[in-house]
């Protein structure tokens, strides 16, 4: 684990709480110590933020103390990044930024136990059940706004766009193309981008969602809303272009998993269409 410093006010929080208990604690220790003497405290980025996956109370004492910057390392435990990013909605909604907005939400243990522990609970046993609270697949009509999200997100995703004139490409192809975000609150965490070819026929033209929450049928979301909507245009079928069987790459292959379980059929593979590159167009009926 190699730790490096950051600024505090950079670090979103992902808790609405303090508690005073805890905090009363942590502060003896504090004021005792060395802050640079610390364990760094563990903190994630997905797209564009950075957020304290642990060590809030620690990071608000030592705010206390006058401390700016502090010492951190990037968690790499394989946790429940939705469940996190949903925290951090929370946070976003209450206005939570930084960590010195906490600082009025200090609250006993048992208001803590109850405001915070109760409402992630239920958080929890709503996403056993398939139910993700805050995530929403609203269609986005701003062209730059589409652009924002395409960026963001394929930057993400160097495992399948790791082309910087590909990326580019999408990034302002998908200005003219039919866009849905799935978000977390207000946060995209994934897009498809559609192009329409002719009253019967609408194509993926692109296609992404953060890898920290693949498999958490964010994409499935996504193409029922796409769907939907080119349903209630009386289209008849969706099409997909993506890396054919032929090439060996294993994003790609879970990609081609993805479309197949979502009634995607494989119709043939073109090495002509992208100069020498496997292509497989696949194609779901929409009846
Ligand atoms: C392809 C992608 C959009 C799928 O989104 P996702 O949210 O991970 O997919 P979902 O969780 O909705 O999966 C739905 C079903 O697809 C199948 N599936 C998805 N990922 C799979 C994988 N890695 N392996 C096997 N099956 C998979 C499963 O049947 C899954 O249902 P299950 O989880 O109940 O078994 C996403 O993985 C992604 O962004 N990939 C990288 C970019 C990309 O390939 N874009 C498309 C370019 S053409």
């Amino acid at each position: 684990m190699s730790s490096f410093t950051m600024q505090l006010k950079e670090i979103q929080p992902s808790q609405l709480y303090i508690s005073e208990v805890k905090l009363k604690k942590v502060r003896t220790f504090v004021e005792d110590v060395d802050p640079r003497s610390f364990d760094p405290i563990p903190i994630k980025r997905i797209g564009d933020t950075t957020f304290f996956t642990d060590g809030h109370t620690k990071a608000l004492a030592l705010l206390e103390q006058g401390v700016e910057e502090i010492e951190v390392f990037w968690d790499e435990d394989d946790l429940d990044w939705l469940q996190y990013l949903i925290c951090v909605s929370w946070c976003e909604e209450a206005k939570i930024r930084t960590i010195a907005d906490l600082q009025n939400r200090v609250v006993d243990h048992s208001t803590y136990r109850r405001l915070w522990h109760k409402r992630c609970d239920t958080m929890q046993k709503e996403a056993e059940e398939g139910h993700y609270q805050g995530v929403h697949t609203p269609r986005i009509m701003d062209p730059e706004e589409k652009s924002r999200i395409t960026e963001l997100v394929l930057r993400a995703l160097p495992a399948w766009f790791g082309i910087e004139e590909a990326l580019q490409s999408y990034v302002r192809g998908v200005a003219d193309t039919k866009f849905f975000a799935v978000q977390v609150g207000n946060r995209p965490v994934g897009f498809i981008s559609i192009l329409e070819h002719n009253e019967f026929t609408s194509e993926i033209y692109c296609m992404g969602i953060y890898e920290e929450v693949h498999r958490r049928g964010l994409g499935k979301e996504l193409l029922r809303a796409a769907e939907a909507c080119l349903r209630q245009e009386k289209k008849k079928f969706f099409t997909v272009k993506t890396l054919g069987d032929s090439h060996p790459d294993p994003g790609y292959r879970q990609t081609r998993q993805f479309y197949r379980s979502r009634g995607f059929f494989p119709l043939e593979e073109s090495k002509e269409i992208w100069a020498g590159t496997p292509c497989l167009i696949m194609v779901k009926p929409l009846d």
